[in-house]
């Protein structure tokens, strides 16, 4: 597969991935709107809004405990490891709106988490107070500083999106951008893609090219991540950039 890249990018400075649940469904976790996604088995309001943890706190840390045992359990896969190779030649932010902490076990040194990490809590009164969870289990009489109980440090549907100022900026100077995994589907994660410069390089890797958002314009790489990621990888290594 020959990229574009090779005769038009040669000084590439930093490359912007954002990232989504397709690229840790092959470490075995569930995305989301896929046939048997994660949506399937549950009511996003019942689990995933700051109403369901008002109504039935209970179901909601017993819902973000399945799954945070499942990311324990799960391993970075090929091309979690070839994104984190990538900082051996370029300058690298991981924008991703996954919750699994698989990019940082994988090597990732600067990874952006739009929806907040699984691993860690958040107090329920203050969300700037934020903790690690040791093990999979937050349990229900675990509570912050300030007394009120422990959520999930995960962004809620409804909820406010803090990070995305500092992903947009991120977005805004770019030298190359890689989409992988997501069906865009969720704003304003899918509205970062505007704030990349038209002339700047897209990629986008996906075994199912999402139709949602006007893609005309990225390169599309129709496979799953551990195909697709490895090999526009191996392209961008051999690419002679200044750093
Ligand atoms: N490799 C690459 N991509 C894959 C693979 C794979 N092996 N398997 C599935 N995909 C793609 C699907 O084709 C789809 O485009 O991953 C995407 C998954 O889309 P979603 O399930 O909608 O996940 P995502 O885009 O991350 O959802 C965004 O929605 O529910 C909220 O907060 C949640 O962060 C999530 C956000």
């Amino acid at each position: 597969m020959k990229t574009k890249l090779a005769n038009q990018h040669q000084h590439t400075g930093e490359i912007v991935v954002l990232t989504g649940a397709g690229i840790s469904a092959e470490s075995g976790l569930k995305t989301f709107r896929d046939s048997d996604g994660l949506w399937e088995g549950y009511n996003i309001e019942d689990v995933a809004t700051p109403e369901a943890w008002q109504r039935n706190p209970a179901l909601v840390q017993d819902f973000y405990n399945q799954r945070r045992k499942s990311v324990l359990e799960a391993q970075p896969n090929v091309a979690h490891y070839a994104l984190a190779r990538l900082e051996e030649k370029y300058k690298v932010t991981i924008i991703t709106q996954n919750i699994d902490d698989l990019h940082e076990r994988a090597g990732s040194t600067n990874v952006v988490h739009l929806h907040g990490i699984i691993t860690r809590s958040q107090s329920s009164r203050n969300a700037r107070l934020t903790y690690p969870i040791k093990g999979w289990e937050l349990r229900m009489d675990e509570v912050c500083e300030l007394g009120s109980p422990l959520r999930p440090h995960v962004v809620w549907f409804g909820e406010m999106v803090p990070m995305i100022e500092t992903a947009a900026q991120i977005c805004s100077t770019a030298d190359l951008f890689i989409l992988v995994g997501t069906s865009l589907a969720v704003y304003p994660a899918s509205g970062l893609i505007n704030y990349v410069p038209d002339e700047v390089p897209k990629y986008i890797v996906d075994p199912k090219i999402p139709t949602v958002y006007n893609v005309d314009n990225l390169t599309k790489i129709e496979a799953k991540a551990s195909i697709g990621v490895p090999e526009l990888v191996d392209e961008l290594m051999k690419v002679d950039a200044e750093l």
